[in-house]
C-alpha cells in the first residue's frame, strides 16, 4: 500500500525542524493557517502557538490520531481527509504542505490538489510548497539510474528505554525517469538483542521536479510566484537541497487545467 505512515516510528526519527522557523516568519497572531499533510502535527503544533488558528489535514488515520493524542490547542483543528477532496467553508492567509507532501500527490490528483489551494487561499494569501531538488545531488541524466544504484540508505538508529533498538532505513525499488517517479520503502525494525520483534514498511511513491519544472507547474495552474528559495537557510533557488516556492492567486479565477 502506498503511504502507510506509522506515527510512532515517524516521530521517533525527527526530520530537520528548520522549516518551522521559516514558516513562523509568515505568521502573525491573527494568521489563519492550513497545513496540508500535517502528519502527526510536527509543524501544526508550534505554528498554533503563535497563529490565529491552524487547520491540519491528513489522510492517515494513524497520523491524525497521534496528533490528537498529543493534546490540542484550542486554535488547532485536526481533520482526517484526503487533501484532494478537502472542502472547508473557510479561506486561509497561509497554506503550507511541509516536508515535501506535494511529492506524494499522485499525478492524477495534482489538478484537485491545486483546486483545493485555489478554493482555500485568501485573495492576498500565500501558499508555500516545497519539494527536494534532485539536481542538488544528481544531474538530470543520471538521477534514475544513480538513485536506484545506491539501493538504500540507513536513515537512523535509536535505543529504546527497555534496551531495544529501532533501525530505520530505506529500500529503493524502482525509478521511472519518464514520469519522474521514485518507488521506495521506508523500513523500521525493532530488535530485542538479535531478535526482530517488530517491522513496519511504508511504501512510498514520490514524484520529483527540477527547479524550472516546479515553477512552471505552479504557474501553469494560474498562480503567481511570489518568492523562491533553495533551502530553509534562504539559499538561492536551484542552489540548495530544497525547492521552496511561495505563490499567490493569479489574476485569473480558475486554477484548474
Ligand atoms: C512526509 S509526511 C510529512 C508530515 C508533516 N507535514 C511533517 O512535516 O512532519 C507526509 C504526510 O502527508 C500525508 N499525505 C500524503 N498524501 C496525502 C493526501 N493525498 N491527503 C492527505 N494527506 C496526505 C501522509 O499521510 C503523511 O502524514
Amino acid at each position: 500500500m502506498n503511504n502507510n505512515y506509522h506515527a510512532g516510528y515517524y516521530d521517533m526519527f525527527k526530520v530537520d525542524d528548520a522549516d518551522i522557523e521559516f514558516y513562523k516568519n509568515y505568521i502573525k497572531s491573527n494568521t489563519q493557517v492550513l497545513d496540508l499533510g500535517c502528519g502527526s502535527g510536527r509543524v501544526s503544533f508550534p505554528l498554533s502557538d503563535i497563529a490565529g488558528s491552524v487547520y491540519g489535514v491528513d489522510s492517515s488515520k494513524e497520523m491524525i490520531s497521534a496528533a490528537r493524542n498529543k493534546g490540542c490547542n484550542d486554535n488547532l483543528f485536526l481533520i482526517e481527509s484526503n487533501i484532494s477532496t478537502l472542502n472547508l467553508d473557510q479561506e486561509f492567509d497561509l497554506i503550507i504542505a511541509p516536508f515535501r507532501v506535494f511529492q506524494e500527490i499522485d499525478v492524477c490528483l495534482e489538478n484537485d490538489f491545486f483546486q483545493v489551494i485555489e478554493k482555500h487561499l485568501k485573495t492576498d494569501g500565500i501558499c508555500i510548497l516545497n519539494v527536494y531538488d534532485p539536481s542538488f545531488v544528481y544531474t538530470r541524466e543520471e538521477i534514475a539510474a544513480k538513485w536506484l544504484e545506491v539501493g538504500g540508505t540507513v536513515r537512523g538508529e535509536t535505543e529504546l528505554s527497555d534496551g531495544g533498538v529501532v533501525k530505520y532505513f530505506d529500500r529503493r525499488l524502482k525509478s521511472d525517469e519518464v514520469l519522474q517517479e521514485l518507488y521506495a520503502e521506508l523500513v523500521y525494525q525493532t530488535y530485542c538483542g538479535d531478535e526482530l520483534i517488530d517491522e513496519h514498511v511504508n511504501s512510498i511513491k514520490q514524484r520529483y521536479f527540477y527547479p524550472d519544472q516546479f515553477l512552471d507547474l505552479i504557474s501553469s495552474y494560474g498562480f503567481e510566484v511570489d518568492h523562491t528559495w533553495g533551502g530553509y537557510n534562504h539559499q538561492d533557488y536551484g542552489k540548495g537541497p530544497e525547492l521552496i516556492v511561495a505563490f499567490k492567486k493569479g489574476a485569473s479565477e480558475s486554477a484548474g487545467r
